[in-house]
């Protein structure tokens, strides 16, 4: 079975073909941070203009792409959710009219479950059951998944979520857009003593996150301090830190209560550098098995929609197979 997937749910355009048996034949990525890096973060309405402008040449390119051309697909998967509206309905709108014309099923993927299964795109995917950190820009989730599509949300962010909050601080720091990998470059050549940021709701139980407050502890050192290049990367590395301390403290809080020995991490925040190292060395300690996607399949990408798309047909199902042009801006993993 073949699939084409489509992303278009915020700020990058990308396509991807599926295969059950071969895996992943191409995969394609046209981001929109040059148009948006100006204004200091996404703008909507140009987001879904851009992907207008892109995603069918991107689509074209990959199904005649020598890897695959000659083959037919059986279905298109496209983000049906969450994400910008008017950026949802591109990539549904091009989604449904490819799969109409050529006569096969369209399905529309639920974004953070195609984060959820990325891991799966690569040489030893974890088994169910896991447990499963979710961190994007617009999400800060830890799942846990008892067997294939079945999901509780066990936590979750109750304000910014952490990719937001890089972005956010990134701003204040006046690091550039987007955040996360901005703060950590900074971060490299940051002093760890001078600064020590709080880890927020961890001295209470539960497994909800807020970063909010950790943001306006940020903006309030910054203006305390003259923000040369080296205070800058202080605080970059300051906050990065607390960031990726919170996290673990939450993965770790979960993994006890749900005695799961997988974690998968995934969305665009996995592909941090320090988080990925402070979870591997905690995973070590409590004999637990740690997965990721490759970094480019941390952040938004095509790959992971085909895959869903691909899972959700495998489990028999697909969401939205009739012809309207229905996207959910807001949709809870819980309500797939
Ligand atoms: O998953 P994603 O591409 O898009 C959403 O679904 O939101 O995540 C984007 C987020 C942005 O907030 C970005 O700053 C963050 O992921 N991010 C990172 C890193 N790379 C991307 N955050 C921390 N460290 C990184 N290396
Ligand atoms: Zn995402």
């Amino acid at each position: 079975m073949r699939i084409l997937g489509i992303e278009t749910s915020c700020d990058d355009t990308g396509a991807a073909i599926y295969d059950s048996d071969q895996g992943l034949i191409v995969h394609r990525l046209a981001s929109q941070i040059d148009l948006h890096n100006q204004y200091g973060g996404v703008v909507p309405e140009l987001a879904a203009r851009d992907h207008i402008r892109t995603l069918l040449p991107l689509v074209d390119s990959l199904i005649n792409d020598p890897a695959n051309r000659g083959n037919k697909l059986d279905a298109v998967a496209y983000t049906a959710g969450p994400g910008l509206a008017g950026a949802l309905l591109v990539g549904a709108s091009l989604g449904k009219s490819l799969a109409r014309s050529w006569e096969i099923p369209a399905i529309g993927v639920h974004h953070m479950e195609g984060h959820l299964l990325a891991p799966m795109l690569e040489d030893n995917p974890p088994d169910f059951p896991f447990l499963a950190l979710l961190v994007s820009g617009g999400h800060t989730l830890l799942v846990d998944v008892k067997s294939a599509g079945n999901y509780r949300v066990l936590g979750q962010s109750l304000d910014d979520a952490a990719g937001e909050a890089f972005d956010k601080t990134a701003k204040m720091l006046g690091l550039g857009y987007p955040g996360g990998p901005a703060i950590a470059n900074a971060a490299v050549n940051g002093d760890s003593r001078r600064f020590v940021f709080p880890r927020p709701m961890t001295n209470r139980p539960g497994l909800d996150f807020s970063f909010s407050g950790l943001k306006t502890h940020t903006s309030t050192i910054a203006r305390q301090h003259k923000l040369d290049q080296q205070t800058t990367a202080d605080i970059a590395l300051a906050f990065e830190l607390a960031v990726v301390d919170t996290l673990k403290i939450k993965c770790f809080r979960a993994l006890s209560q749900t005695r799961r020995k997988r974690l998968i991490v995934a969305g665009g925040v996995g592909a941090n550098l320090r988080l990925r190292s402070t979870l591997h060395e905690m995973a070590g300690q409590i004999d637990t098995e740690l997965f990721y996607p490759r970094p480019e399949f941390c952040t938004d990408n095509g790959a992971m929609i085909a895959y869903a798309g691909y899972f959700r047909l495998t489990l028999g199902r697909p969401i939205s197979a009739d012809h309207s042009f229905d996207v959910f801006p807001r949709w809870s993993l819980e309500d797939i």
